[in-house]
């Protein structure tokens, strides 16, 4: 049976440490505990926010839809195919214990997104991506129910629509379903991915051309650790907007204001900016609003500077900033940055 909380404080299952609590909140365990209450009276008709490790989420007040706290645990080799390792956690699993389990159980090919944080459950949805590997190329298929009929379905990834920072979870199943399981399908005949720059500079940096999986793992844990901020120390949600996207016509254009902009060509023709480059051109760095700012190392992470001192930053100050630097950004280069952790 679950059990219903009222006023519960969710700075601590923010990673930004934004203060707000919950009106409602049920810790979800088990399918059974979300069957229980959406088969309850009084809370069916209730509206309901799933909320996984808080680590892509701008709080900007208290969350009035019932809160369902998504702790489904467990990890576990399903299958084997010929090719691949179907591996299944759930969705309440910290991906970082995940991705070392897997490297544990010498199924590699999830250690390009080491130290990502977050749970399982949301990894999907945002279709995390880091060090040039993003989930899509690891998924297999999931397993969720919807919040209405109750009704469990399980996804494969065409279903999913998986884009860049991008799913069908942001877009026509936003706030209707809860991902309970998730299956990964890992090669067996393992391939390293060093191509990403930071990787490759690492690699020849230590001569070491041919790494074997526990060191991408590593190596991806210390360039992250040297260049983000630990959302234990410093408050923050990563990367606080997509790295935009657009057209060769656009890049030249931009090329034209400013010939240091960071770009990459994409495999469909279009170009891939920076934002971080984008938002440090236009001196963001250091800078902030109220307790909210931009971290003096990356310019693409907000972080929360008032945690020390007892009054962390609000969703409002976080928003503010996030909206000045959009317009700073929109009149220096024309480009619009798009905002991507969830505001509630
Ligand atoms: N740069 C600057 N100023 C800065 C930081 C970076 O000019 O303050 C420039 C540099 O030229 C650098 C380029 O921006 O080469 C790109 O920076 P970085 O390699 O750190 O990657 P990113 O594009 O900023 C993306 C993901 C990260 C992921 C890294 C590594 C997005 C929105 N972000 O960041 O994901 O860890 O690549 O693969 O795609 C996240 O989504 O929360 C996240 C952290």
């Amino acid at each position: 049976m679950f059990k219903l909380s009222c006023d519960v404080p969710l700075q601590p299952l923010n990673t930004f440490g934004i203060s707000a609590k919950a009106l409602q909140l049920v810790r979800i365990q088990s399918t059974d505990d979300l069957q229980a209450v959406l088969a309850d009276a009084s809370l069916e008709q209730q509206s309901k926010f799933v909320l996984g490790g808080g680590s892509n989420l701008v709080l900007t007040g208290d969350v009035k839809p019932l809160v369902l706290k998504v702790e489904i645990m467990g990890k576990r080799l399903v299958k084997e195919t010929r090719k691949h390792f179907i591996v299944e956690a759930g969705a309440g699993e910290p991906w970082h214990d995940f991705v070392a389990w897997t490297l544990d159980q010498n199924m590699p090919g999830l250690e390009n997104l080491a130290l990502i944080p977050g749970t399982v459950g949301a990894s999907p949805v945002q279709n995390i991506g880091a060090y040039g590997v993003e989930l899509q190329d690891r998924f297999e298929s999931l397993d969720y129910i919807d919040l209405t009929t109750g009704e469990s379905q399980t996804l494969d990834a065409g279903a999913c629509q998986f884009g860049y920072r991008d799913s069908v979870f942001k877009c026509a199943l936003k706030d209707k379903v809860l991902i309970t399981h998730v299956r990964f399908a890992l090669p067996k005949a393992w391939q390293v991915d060093i191509s990403y720059a930071d990787l490759d500079k690492h690699a020849k940096r230590v001569h070491q051309p041919k790494p074997t999986p526990r060191m991408v793992f590593d190596w991806v844990c210390q360039i992250r650790s040297k260049k983000l901020p630990d959302p234990k120390v410093i408050g923050n949600t990563g990367s606080f907007f997509k790295n935009p996207v657009v057209t060769p016509e656009q890049c030249k254009d931009i090329i034209g204001r400013d010939p240091n902009v960071a770009f990459y060509k994409l495999l469909d023709g279009n170009f891939k900016l920076a934002a971080a480059w984008l938002i440090d051109a236009c001196g963001w760095k250091g800078r902030g609003v109220g307790n909210a700012g931009v971290h003096p190392e990356h310019a693409l992470v907000l972080i929360n500077k008032g945690q020390e001192t007892g009054t962390p930053a609000t969703g409002g100050e976080v928003m503010t900033l996030a909206g000045a630097i959009q317009t700073s950004v929109y009149e220096r280069f024309g480009i619009r940055l798009e905002v991507e952790p969830v505001v509630v």
